[in-house]
């Protein structure tokens, strides 16, 4: 399958996963990815390996294709210190990749308070990852037995990521609640989080904070 290929077939599935409200965005990383990190962008990630900025030039630039889609062009997505993508004001969004694919989301916070995103391979998770990730809580039930607990891993990171910039908590998987039957995740602190997911071609989920947006 050639590349756009490759992406067309992933975005099909994630489009189905968005609320009218966010934008959604899937690239292939290729080799000179870590070119599209905009001068500004780069210095937040001066130590990182080839690989990790080659990824994270994918996702940058799909979100800024994002953005410039709703007005806002030339933006750099900076750094915080957690590792969080900083967005323009008035904007949230969520950044994600895995050994192939980057995806990105955006929305505008007038519409949703917080949204996080990631992929994964469409792979079982490895037993000694799911020990720490899978909690007595979680409910798996739905999801074809081959996938679920790595559906489970991604929806606590898409939900990691939804939750940060609103609580500024780091959160471990024993603090994330998930129910794939329901689609539903809660924080420990009593965050709602709505989950939509695909499996294939990739895994990717989408968590979408429950709070009331901001006003206009
Ligand atoms: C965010 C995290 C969970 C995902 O990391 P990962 O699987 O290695 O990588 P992913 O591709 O899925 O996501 C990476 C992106 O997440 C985003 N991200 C990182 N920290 C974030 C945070 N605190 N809040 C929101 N988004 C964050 C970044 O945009 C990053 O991409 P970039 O470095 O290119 O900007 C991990 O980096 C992390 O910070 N872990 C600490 C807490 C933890 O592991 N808890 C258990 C899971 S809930």
């Amino acid at each position: 399958m050639s590349d756009s290929a490759a992406e067309t077939a992933l975005l099909a599935q994630m489009e189905r996963l968005a609320p009218p409200a966010v934008r959604l965005g899937c690239r292939l990383i290729r080799a000179g990815d870590e070119a599209l990190l905009l001068p500004e962008e780069a210095v937040a990630l001066p130590a990182r390996r080839l690989v990790a900025r080659r990824a994270s030039g994918a996702a940058r630039a799909l979100a800024r294709g994002l953005l410039a889609a709703e007005g806002m062009t030339s933006v750099a997505i900076g750094r915080g210190p957690a590792g969080d993508p900083l967005w323009p004001a008035g904007f949230a969004g969520s950044l994600a990749h895995d050994d192939e694919m980057a995806v990105a989301a955006v929305a505008r916070k007038a519409d949703i308070a917080s949204l996080g995103i990631d992929v994964e391979p469409a792979e079982p998770l490895p037993d000694e990852i799911a020990a720490l990730a899978v909690m007595p809580g979680d409910v798996l039930e739905g999801v074809h037995p081959r996938l679920a607990a790595r559906l489970l891993f991604s929806a606590k990171e898409a939900v990691y990521k939804a939750a940060y910039p609103l609580d500024g908590e780091i959160l471990g998987y024993e603090h994330i609640g998930v129910d794939l039957a329901r689609g539903e995740a809660v924080t420990a602190r009593g965050r709602r989080m709505r989950l939509s997911f695909c499996l294939l071609p990739r895994i990717v989920v989408l968590a979408v904070a429950e709070d009331q947006p901001a006003s206009r």
